[in-house]
């Protein structure tokens, strides 16, 4: 059970560590036995696919480390991250007999749906329990569970219930990822590829040496992928406390990527996919500002190897709405990021490098997609 990276991740009067591994599902037991302290007690929150594969470790781990322990099960998928699933999970987490109490730890294992979902459980009854999240999809483990973000979709829109609560403690286990879908992988992979390029040229070297094994889900591999990742996204987090904007970096690809999910329409192209293209169009768009001259063919080719698209016609099943370069600025001026319609715009502007831009102009918008 080896430990490859404990990251610390420092946030005012709230600091905990993520610790990265390969089969470290074993030592959740402990962890939560070091949250509650003696007689300590887990609720295991999950959803209905990582239940029948990865609960029962889980759950061992917590009983070996002398804890009580139950699970809370819901059905699979985003449509689930609602209110409805938050009221039905809480209900039954107030039923357990004995009943919680505050020692008492809610240990989030799933993707990103079960972090958000399970976090904000966590974040509300009793007025806040403390959580421990053991994310097992690629995009949780680099992005998701770092952060402290957590919530439900609302019938209007995404992400709008929500509060923010840190977990006591983060454990992300690599060998997890061997059965996660392809697909599921790329959301992950995307958002590594993000980080280099915001970041940290030197992770693009790491992903360009080693496209075989992180394709075929090599264990030591992802971990080590995971560690850089976790560190560099803790590290904007914490560095957002001190200065508001870092956070907005990451959002790199996002702002064309998030227009091309939305119009799309649902479960059309994967989150990993409109990203991979949003970061493509960002690179059209600096080069026609001169920002950066030869870089965008590398990220391109990074990408092709990791199996995403980078252009229109690597998603054949997108709508034509959905690449039409009208109708993907207008979707931009209604998002929730866009403040005074003014469409704020994450650039490279060198090597591990990007900066915010709130003066790109329609032209330059609509060329960098429709070159896509
Ligand atoms: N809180 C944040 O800061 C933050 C950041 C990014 C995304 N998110 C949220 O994360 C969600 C997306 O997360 P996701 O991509 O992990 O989706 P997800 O949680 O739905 O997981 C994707 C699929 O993989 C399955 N799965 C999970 N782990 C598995 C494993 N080890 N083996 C086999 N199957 C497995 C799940 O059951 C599901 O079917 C969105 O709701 C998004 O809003 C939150
Ligand atoms: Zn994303």
């Amino acid at each position: 059970m080896p430990i490859t990276h404990e990251i610390p991740v420092n946030l005012t009067g709230r600091s905990y560590k993520v610790t990265v591994g390969v089969d470290l599902l074993e030592q959740v037991g402990a962890a939560a036995a070091a949250l509650t302290g003696s007689a300590g007690r887990g609720v295991i929150i999950t959803d209905s696919t990582v239940r029948a594969i990865h609960a029962d470790a889980v759950a061992d781990s917590l009983t070996r480390a002398g804890c009580r322990c139950d699970v809370i099960e819901f059905p699979t998928g985003e449509e689930h991250k609602n209110l409805t699933t938050y009221g039905g999970v809480m209900d039954k987490l107030l039923s357990l007999d004995p009943p919680i109490d505050r020692k008492s730890v809610i240990v989030a294992l799933g993707g990103g749906v079960v972090g958000d979902l399970a976090g904000f459980v966590a974040a509300t009854a009793l007025r806040g329990l403390p959580f421990i999240n053991v994310p097992t999809t690629l995009l949780a483990d680099v992005d998701a569970a770092v952060g402290g973000k957590t919530g439900l979709n609302a019938p209007a829109g995404k992400n709008l219930i929500g509060a923010f609560h840190q977990p006591g403690a983060v454990i992300i286990d690599a060998a997890v990822l061997k059965t996660l879908p392809a697909g599921e992988f790329g959301n992950g992979l995307a958002e590594c590829v993000k980080h280099g390029v915001i970041r940290d040229d030197s992770l693009l070297d790491f992903i360009e040496g080693n496209i075989a094994k992180i394709m075929a889900a090599d264990a030591d591999t992802l971990a080590e992928l995971i560690g850089r990742n976790v560190a560099i996204k803790a590290a904007v987090v914490s560095a957002d406390e001190r200065e508001s904007s870092e956070r907005a970096h990451l959002n790199f690809g996002h702002t064309i990527g998030h227009a091309v999910e939305t119009a799309a329409g649902y479960g059309v192209v994967s989150h990993g996919q409109a990203v991979a293209v949003g970061m493509v169009a960002a690179f059209g768009i600096a080069e026609a500002r001169s920002l950066i001259d030869s870089a965008a063919g590398r990220v391109r080719k990074i990408l092709v190897a990791l199996s995403l698209p980078v252009g229109f016609d690597d998603l054949p099943d997108l709508p034509a709405e959905a690449r039409d370069p009208g109708r993907l600025r207008e979707i931009m001026a209604h998002d929730k990021k866009t403040l005074g319609g003014v469409v704020r715009f994450i650039l490279p502007v060198a090597p591990g490098s990007v900066a915010i831009f709130d003066d790109v102009t329609d032209e330059q918008i609509k060329a960098a997609i429709a070159a896509l």
